[in-house]
């Protein structure tokens, strides 16, 4: 039996799917612990290509979840990501990327038994697919540092400061 773990990255708007998985731990609802959430304003924001940067930063699977149609808090934002998406998913499919991998949905905020499922589902779909390492093999430069990045400090313990 292999021993993978997927890794998924979703990006949740904060008002209604962030707010749906904080009530499913709230609630102490079981679920697979392979999702890292990235929370943004509304997925009006989710640029497609963060899916990509993600599959290029080791996901294996990624989730686009936010408020239902007509539950936009504003007020359009779901609409507009709907339609990029439809267009972004033949792009997808034209870069070769699997379909299986991207799971979209939408979460309520008193949906915390639905993101269950939805994350469940997700982990479900991509352990069965194994790792994505043809994606990063396409890729390998995105797994080094970026050369200009800023190193953070470290951090100073209380009373260090001068
Ligand atoms: Fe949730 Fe726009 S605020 S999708």
């Amino acid at each position: 039996m292999s021993d993978f773990e997927p890794r998924i990255t979703a990006f949740v708007c904060n008002w209604c799917t962030y707010t749906g998985a904080d009530l499913a731990g709230t609630s102490r609802l079981h679920m697979a612990s392979n999702v890292r959430l990235i929370r943004l304003p509304c997925t009006g924001r989710i640029d497609p290509l963060f899916i990509i940067k993600a599959f290029e930063r080791g996901a294996d699977g990624v989730i686009v979840s936010g408020c239902h149609p007509a539950d936009c808090h504003y007020t359009s934002g779901n609409y507009h990501a709907r339609r990029r998406f439809a267009v972004f998913h033949d792009f997808l499919e034209f870069i070769g990327v699997d379909q299986r991998r991207v799971t979209f949905s939408w979460v309520s905020a008193s949906e915390g038994a639905k993101w269950r499922d939805v994350v469940d589902g997700a982990v479900a779909n991509v352990r069965a697919l194994g790792p994505y390492d043809e994606y990063r093999a396409l890729a390998p430069e995105a797994a080094e540092p970026w050369p200009g990045a800023i190193e953070p400090e470290p951090a100073v313990a209380a009373g260090e400061a001068s």
